[in-house]
């Protein structure tokens, strides 16, 4: 049915007009909640809300589909802007390594990692592929993401690169929700060029980003910045490179060490810096007053046991903070953002309403959604997110490990 109201809404959150691009700061701790409320969509996009006491004569109302929320919250759905969904196996005999003590880092450079993961998936399909990552879309639907980003990076050759972004492709073609492709060829460099960088960087300007261009499979790019995989100075000339392309830096720094990455992700206009497990006072300068967003994922720390990003820290020095699930075998095998949620409320002292914002309007900006998603106003096609009936919004994150979504309306 074209029309759909969603009516007896314990409390709609996020709604209202003119909302600005992102919240930094203090302007996180502000989460709206209109009580008693209504809010309808026609085709897809919103065209109303209110009171339920305001309610009549303020849409047609003939042909429309009505769900009751009576005890229940409506969010805007969460949208998870940083993910590797399109894997080939689960890795377990790391994690049982890690158990045993080993750290991730000892891991990958004894050929577990990154490098693992290209191995198998060079043995898969594309078929294989898009039917292994439609299912874990699938599941993430469930537990309330409304919009994903997918990097490549487990291809690490033109061929199987384009594989991967060709299978994002068709998850675009095919998923109800929107989806964006980053490129992240730069995600380690392959054993054939462990001594010689400059051929696999070769590669990926002269090969694979006008291969991906001419085929339109990407829309940002991005690279791996740290200890053991690419410098600095590697990062700026592949992102300048993705720029030549129309491609924007979203970029992995500061996950295990400080080197520069995020200043120099600034300077090349990044859309967001993510991890940033390590950070500098230079690092949270630089990123103050930028419309770079800065985006956490505490669920990789939990899973590799190295620290949490500092995002009470970063939300009290003012900046602009996103959380994602950075869902890929290695070190976050969960695309769960409920969990997410509670990781940065439990582990990062963000309160819920500053978590819920980090991942709805801010996490709309870090993937380029921000005039459709992330906010419940007019004129968006935001999917909605419906709770379970619980007591309160913190109920959310309070109560880890369930699943609090009844369903998604997208
Ligand atoms: O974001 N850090 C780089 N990439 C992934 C992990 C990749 C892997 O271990 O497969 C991440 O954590
Ligand atoms: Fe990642």
């Amino acid at each position: 049915m074209a029309k759909q109201l969603i009516k007896n809404i314990k409390g709609l959150v996020l709604a209202g007009e003119n909302f600005p691009r992102f919240l930094k700061g203090e302007e996180m701790k502000n989460l709206p909640i209109l009580e008693n409320a209504y809010v309808a969509k026609e085709d897809g996009v919103i065209i109303g809300y209110g009171r339920m006491d305001e309610w009549e004569g303020m849409i047609d109302w003939r042909d429309v589909e009505i769900i009751d929320a009576e005890n229940q919250y409506v969010l805007p759905a969460f949208c998870d802007s940083h993910t590797h969904l399109v894997f080939a196996k689960s890795r377990e005999e790391e994690f049982v390594d890690r158990i045993k003590g080993l750290t991730y880092e000892e891991i990958a450079a004894k050929g577990g990692g990154i490098l693992n993961s290209a191995g198998r998936l060079s043995e898969m399909t594309e078929e294989e592929l898009f039917e292994a990552a439609k299912d874990r879309l699938n599941l993430v639907l469930s537990y309330g993401t409304g919009a994903i980003e997918i990097k490549s990076g487990y291809g690490l050759s033109t061929e199987a690169e384009i594989k991967i972004l060709r299978v994002i492709k068709r998850l675009k073609e095919e998923s109800p929700i929107e989806i964006k492709a980053t490129f992240l060829g730069a995600h380690a460099f392959p054993k054939e060029y462990k001594e010689n960088h400059r051929g696999y960087i070769d590669q990926i300007i002269n090969e694979m980003l006008p291969a991906i261009a001419a085929e339109n499979l990407a829309d940002y790019i991005d690279v791996f910045c740290e200890r053991n995989y690419f410098s600095v100075e590697e990062m700026e000339e592949i992102l300048q490179a993705g720029a030549r392309f129309g491609l924007r830096p979203k970029v992995h720094v500061n996950q295990f060490s400080i080197m520069g990455g995020i200043q120099k992700a600034l300077e090349l206009n990044a859309l967001s810096v993510d991890h940033l497990e390590e950070i500098s006072d230079e690092d949270i300068a630089a990123l103050k007053n930028s419309d770079c967003m800065a985006t956490l994922l505490p669920s990789c720390s939990h899973f590799i046991s190295i620290p949490f990003a500092q995002g009470r820290r970063m939300i009290d020095e003012g900046l602009a903070v996103a959380l994602a699930s950075d869902f890929n075998p290695g070190t976050t095998p969960t695309g769960n953002l409920q969990v997410v949620l509670s990781l940065a409320c439990i582990k990062m002292k963000m309160t819920p309403a500053e978590a819920i914002n980090a991942l709805t309007i801010n996490a709309a900006y870090a993937m380029g959604l921000e005039d459709t998603h992330g906010t419940i106003t007019v004129g968006k096609r935001t999917p909605l997110l419906i709770t379970k009936e619980i007591p309160n919004l913190s109920y959310l994150p309070y109560a880890f490990g369930d699943n609090h979504v009844d369903k998604v309306i997208h």
